[in-house]
């Protein structure tokens, strides 16, 4: 039977990356059954929201998402959708993997990594506001709490374990924020101390930056809280490539919706030449999830392929193929 999944094209390249990604899921030889559904800035017009009732209701019956990326309005306008799916599905892991492709140059060989990003709480919080009407001082409360610090460190170590990693690698900044990345910090030791089998280091998020810069494959699996996840994880993005190749999945008790890391890219948008390597290893970690590993498999091993024989290569990779080219390409290696 084929399993239901909500599909998000969202804004900006959304819709070329996520369709792209449909064809090769589909190619896998996977049996979803999509439900779209609008979502971003470009369901506002139509919906008058950029987070849809329709949607929601569609997730929660699908409990699983694959979802393109969804614009916000920077310092001003609604809230991020993205911020508020993550939250009304209480998605609180957000896992994204960094792995070296064959054919893509980069500064560094042979890295495995992967940021786990506790996806609900911090510095996004959304418990914001500016201190008067002139707005000549603004307040951002960073909310963490010792259940959510626990949930995700545990998570960071089961996955770990279910994936024969070695190390969790705690990152933080409990020197200057002794309350809250203290609260974490403390947390994460004691979830450590049942999990003996893996090693377990901790690291303050500056060093952290500068290490993954001077030798990222010193680390395996590194957890933290959301903001520096945030900025880490386009970091570790960074060594293997860049945005266009980085997928992420948001997990809850229940309910994952997968993406890629990357935006909307506002500067390409609607020209298809962009990459959509992105979306479509998310789907294969979607496959993964709902335990079709053979799909999954196969997917991922197409496209790492597509890249590697360089016969199509997207821009942000240095060639000129459009995410056509690039597409086939992958769909060439399924069929
Ligand atoms: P971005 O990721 O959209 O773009 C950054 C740079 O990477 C741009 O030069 C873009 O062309 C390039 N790029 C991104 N994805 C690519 C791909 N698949 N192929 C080739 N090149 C690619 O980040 P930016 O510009 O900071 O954000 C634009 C919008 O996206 C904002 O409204 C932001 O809020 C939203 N956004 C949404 C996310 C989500 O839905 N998960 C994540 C990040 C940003």
């Amino acid at each position: 039977m084929a399993i239901p999944v909500t599909l998000i094209p969202g804004d900006g390249i959304g819709p070329e990356v996520v369709n792209a990604a449909v064809e090769a899921i589909e190619a896998a030889g996977a049996r979803l059954e999509w439900q779209r559904a609008a979502a971003g800035a470009g369901a506002v017009p139509t919906h008058g929201t950029p987070i849809p009732a329709e949607t929601l209701d569609s997730i929660r019956r699908t409990k699983l998402a694959l979802k393109g990326p969804l614009a916000t309005p920077i310092g001003e306008g609604f809230r991020s959708a993205n911020v508020a799916l993550r939250k009304e599905f209480d998605l609180y892991a957000n896992v994204r993997p960094a792995r070296t492709f064959a054919g893509v140059e980069t500064r560094y060989t042979g890295v495995d990594l992967v940021v786990i990003r506790e996806n609900t709480q911090g510095l996004y919080s959304g418990v914001e506001h500016y201190v008067d009407e002139e707005r000549s001082a603004a307040e951002s409360i960073s909310i963490i709490t010792r259940k959510g610090s626990e949930r995700i460190v545990e998570y960071a170590f089961q996955y770990a374990k279910s994936r024969g990693r070695r190390l969790v690698t705690l990152v933080h900044k409990a020197n200057i924020l002794k309350a809250t990345s203290g609260l974490f910090l403390e947390t994460g030791r004691q979830v450590a101390t049942r999990h003996p089998e893996i090693q377990f280091k901790e690291i303050i998020v500056d060093n952290c930056a500068m290490q993954l810069v001077k030798n990222p494959n010193q680390f395996d699996v590194l957890v933290t809280t959301n903001l520096f996840g945030d900025i880490l994880s386009d970091l570790t993005s960074g060594l293997i490539g860049g945005l266009g190749l980085t997928a992420g999945a948001n997990i809850g008790a229940d309910t994952a919706i997968f993406e890629a890391v990357h935006g909307t890219a506002p500067d390409i948008a609607g020209k298809g030449i962009a990459n959509p390597t992105a979306v479509m290893l998310a789907g294969a970690m979607l496959l993964e999830h709902i335990g079709e590993r053979t799909a999954a498999e196969k997917l991922a091993t197409a496209i790492r392929e597509a890249i590697a024989s360089k016969e199509a290569t997207t821009r942000d990779l240095g060639g000129n193929a459009t995410s056509r080219m690039f597409t086939n390409a992958v769909l060439k290696r399924l069929r």
